[in-house]
Formats: C-alpha cells, structure tokens, sequence
C-alpha cells in the first residue's frame, strides 16, 4: 500500500443546464403510463432531456468549468480530468473532448464506466492520485446521456431516466485528509439484471475468419432485482464506511445517494436512522442520470446553501455491473 502523504479537499462543483424537460404527463402520450404510477413508484415528475446539440462534450464541459470557476481556479490549473459515464459520445471516451473544449491544456483526462457508480468510483480514483501527490487540481464529472440508449416503448424502464452533468473539483492540501473513508464493491454474477449490452452479427471477412459486427441495444433491467440489491447493499456499504470513517450516522450532516428511485432513498435513511431532512432528494425534477445524479445533487445543495463547508457527506452510487460504493468525506 502506498504511503498517504497528502491530503484531498472538495473545492467546487457545477452542473449543467439542459433546457428541455419531459414531463410524467407527457411521458403517459409515449407509453401507457401516468403520472400517478411514476410518482408514487418513484418519486421522479420530470426529466431532462438531451438537445440534437447536446453532447457528453458539451454538457460535461459546461458542468466542469462552472465547478472550476466555483474552486476559483482556471482550466489551466487542472491536472487531471476523470469523467465517469456510461454513455460517451465516441467509444474510445469522451474526457479528452472535454480537456480541450474547456481548454484544460495541461490536463491528463480519462473515462471511467461503471454505470450509476461511476461517480463514487472516479472520486475514489481521484482521491488514490492527489494522495500519493502526482497532481495537485482534479476534476471529476459525471455525465450521461441515457435518452440515446433508452427503449422509448419500454415503460419499465424510459419513465426512469433523465440526462445531465455534474462535477466536483478535488484538490491536494498538505494536512488534513476530508476524505474520511471509501468503500467499492462488484458483483458480476447479477450483471444480466441491468444492461446496455453490444449485439453482435457475424460478417465473414475471409476463408475461415468473420468478425462480429454490431450494435449497442438499448438499457435492459430486471427492476425488482436492481431495487432489492439497492436497498439492501447501500445501507450495508454506509454503515461500514461510517465505521472505518470512525463516526456514526448521527455526524452525518447528508447522505448523498445515487438518486434512482424515492423509495430507494428512504428505505436506505431508515434503515441507517438517518432523518429524511438530512436525505438529499431532486429525482422528482432529473429522474436517475446515471453518473450524473450524486454530482448534480451536490451542486445543488452547495449552491442553494444548504451544504456548507465542512459539513459530512455520505454519499453513495449503486447500479448496473453490479457496482456500489460509498464515499464519507468532508465538504469545503
Ligand atoms: N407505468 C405503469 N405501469 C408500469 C410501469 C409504468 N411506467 N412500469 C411497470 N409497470 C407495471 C408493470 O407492468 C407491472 O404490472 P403487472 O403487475 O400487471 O405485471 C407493475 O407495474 C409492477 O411492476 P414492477 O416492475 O414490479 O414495479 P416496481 O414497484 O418494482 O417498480 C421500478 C419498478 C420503479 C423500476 C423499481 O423496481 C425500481 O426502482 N428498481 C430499481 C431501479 C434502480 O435502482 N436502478 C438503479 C440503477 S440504474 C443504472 O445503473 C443505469
């Protein structure tokens, strides 16, 4: 293990702003579905959806420079770019299209996908480069655009979800680590319960020798599965990074949560004893965007004033692989 010679901090955040919203009723003139039924199985009333001219370049660049901007920093000061999403506008990733679009010029970027947890898991990986000292100002956006991959005749699973961005800068101080305790699981048995899967069709190149040609299809899920894993993994995630972070539920000033489904969020908060003020909660206006929740969240509650520096979050990202994880730290 390498030695902890530094120390992160959460300096800023930012989130994009994407104009076009989809509401529950007029999701009901799409498929057969109502108002009533998403929102009480649910929580969420609308979504946003991307423009033909959005892309994960440009809402994870907008949702970047305005958390760069919130840290008082310039592109140029950053050093590394993470983006955690699912849904890349290129399959070989869309950071680097991001480092140049904000004019990042020094900055190494990468993707990261791990669906909903993709976030939790690119803090994380964040947390291991400015620890050990390799750089100093790091931005980590998550971002997705899931209406590109959604199934819009599938009313289990188009009602859920929204597009966005958010991000967060993190930043290397020489004392005093506000990354209290992580943790990160993986269960790949349960990886059929949630899927955007590539579908392959043989071309014979050849003799002998074809290659799969194909496709990505759109988001398959096994709903009661993925909701029985949330609600029982989160919890169980919390408490034991609450444990190593050596403080209780009652520090916690807010728990953060991968914003899938209300009931999700509630059962979790109960379980921990955790008040529903202390429960962030904006699934009624975005939906589930993947990467994008816990950041856009954040951002949210930073700007509104609500979480202030210094305040303990815990946040936690669950979702297709299946992967959960959980972070403790401490805001400003
Ligand atoms: N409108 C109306 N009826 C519907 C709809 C809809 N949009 N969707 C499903 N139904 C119907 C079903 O057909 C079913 O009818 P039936 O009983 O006649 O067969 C009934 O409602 C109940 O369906 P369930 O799937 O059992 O509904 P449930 O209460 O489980 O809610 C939901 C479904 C909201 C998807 C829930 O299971 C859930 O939130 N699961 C977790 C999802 C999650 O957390 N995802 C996170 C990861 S996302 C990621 O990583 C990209």
């Amino acid at each position: 293990m390498t030695e902890q010679t530094y120390g992160v901090a959460f300096v800023g955040s930012g989130s994009a702003k994407l104009d076009t919203v989809l509401t529950n009723g007029q999701m009901s003139q799409i498929v057969e579905t109502s108002d009533e039924w998403i929102s009480t199985r649910t929580g969420i009333r609308q979504r946003h959806v991307a423009s033909a001219t959005d892309s994960i370049r440009s809402i994870g660049a907008q949702a970047a420079r305005s958390a760069i901007t919130s840290a008082s920093l310039e592109p140029a000061d950053i050093d590394l770019i993470i983006l955690a999403t699912s849904t890349a506008d290129d399959l070989f990733g869309s950071a680097c299209q991001i480092q140049h679009e904000i004019g990042a010029s020094r900055a190494v970027a990468f993707d990261i996908t791990a669906a909903c947890s993709g976030f939790v898991f690119s803090l994380v990986t964040a947390a291991q480069f400015i620890r050990t000292g390799a750089y100093q100002n790091v931005v980590v956006i998550g971002a997705d655009i899931l209406s590109r991959w959604t199934d819009w005749s599938d009313r289990r699973t188009c009602v859920l979800f929204g597009d966005g961005a958010g991000a967060i800068v993190m930043q290397r101080r020489e004392e005093g680590d506000r990354l209290l305790s992580f943790a990160m699981h993986s269960n790949g048995e349960k990886n059929s319960c949630l899927n955007a899967a590539y579908q392959q069709e043989s071309a014979t190149l050849t003799g002998g020798i074809s290659v799969q040609k194909g496709k990505y299809v759109p988001v398959t899920m096994n709903g009661r599965e993925v909701y029985r894993f949330a609600v029982k993994r989160v919890p169980e995630v919390l408490e034991k990074s609450l444990f190593h972070a050596g403080i209780t539920t009652e520090d916690v000033d807010w728990l953060i949560l991968h914003q899938a489904n209300q009931r999700i969020l509630d059962a979790a908060a109960q379980r921990l004893g955790i008040p529903a003020e202390k429960v962030v909660s904006n699934m009624s206006k975005h939906g589930n965007t993947d990467a994008a929740s816990i950041p856009i969240a954040l951002d949210e509650w930073v700007r509104s004033g609500k979480i202030k520096a210094g305040d303990t979050l815990a946040l936690s990202g669950f979702g297709a692989g299946l992967s959960w994880g959980a972070a403790i730290l401490k805001w400003g």
